[in-house]
């Protein structure tokens, strides 16, 4: 297994991508709204990073061994879609509940970074869902640290969605990140207080929990890209991209429109 420690200039490269990732991301949330498809939106900010940013989209033509080459610039995941949501022809109606998912490459350096964004009046259900995944991203993140174990992250992670009564996808994890899309380590997002691999001070991954309303079970579907709840129940996913530094962690994918740490009530939630 090979962890790419990063150099000063790779995390510099990785702050700039990181930071445009976010941009994407605020630029789109007036966009989302009632009424607009998610094709409409995969244009939108597919036109933004290739045209306003000088930035690649990364996962347009992605096509990781198994895969067909991912057809869209940005995921939109709607309800019970858990993650790789394909934008089309699909109306977001009030109540819906989406994450739209960004990773750009810049000067060759990735930025992955998602959000939830709820149009018009969410049911109480889909709020909390949305809430307790932002917090449990960030207790997962505030666990980073030199020295401290993958399972540390999980386990914080874990046992917030667990004590709400919902349950953590595990087919997908996060993952180290840099001149790579997806590289070592996988960071799960369960797991026990000092198992797994100890964290060092460079490394560079996400966080990016997928949490269901119902049971943890999920199925593909024939786009052979979109992951939904076996049980149809609601999902919700949150991600940002950190680095491990001696004493702590360092959020890459921030911007002026990222929802600030520890909001009880995201800001994006509410666009
Ligand atoms: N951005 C996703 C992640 O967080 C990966 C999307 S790959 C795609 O890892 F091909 F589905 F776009
Ligand atoms: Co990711
Ligand atoms: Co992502």
């Amino acid at each position: 297994m090979t962890i790419v420690i990063k150099t000063e200039a790779d995390i510099e490269g990785m702050r700039v991508a990181g930071r445009l990732a976010s941009e994407v991301l605020d630029y789109i949330t007036p966009h989302v709204k009632a009424g607009v498809t998610t094709g409409k939106l995969d244009k939108l900010c597919h036109d933004y990073m290739v045209n306003v940013q000088g930035t690649i989209p990364a996962t347009l033509g992605y096509a990781p061994a198994g895969h067909r080459p991912y057809p869209a610039s940005i995921c939109t995941s709607v309800n019970h879609q858990v993650c790789h949501g394909i934008p089309g022809e699909k109306v977001l109606k009030h109540g819906d509940v989406i994450n739209i998912d960004v990773t750009v490459i810049k000067d060759g350096y990735h930025g992955d970074t998602s959000r939830m964004f709820m149009i018009g009046e969410p049911s109480i259900q889909a709020r909390r869902l949305s809430e307790v995944t932002y917090e449990a991203m960030w207790r997962g993140i505030r666990k980073v640290k030199h020295g401290a174990t993958i399972g540390d992250i999980g386990h914080a992670i874990q046992s917030l969605a667990e004590s709400n009564g919902f349950s953590v996808v595990r087919e997908f994890c996060g993952h180290g990140i840099g001149k790579k899309f997806h590289e070592e380590p996988q960071i799960l997002h369960y797991g026990k207080p000092g198992q797994g691999m100890t964290l060092k001070a460079g490394m560079i991954f996400t966080v990016e929990p997928m949490i269901n309303a119902g049971k943890k079970d999920i199925r593909m579907l024939g786009d052979g890209w979109t992951v939904v709840t076996a049980d149809h129940s609601l999902s919700a996913q949150w991600e940002h991209t950190v680095l491990v530094t001696e004493d702590g962690f360092e959020v890459l994918t921030v911007s002026a429109g990222s929802p600030a740490a520890g909001a009880t009530q995201p800001a994006a939630a509410h666009a």
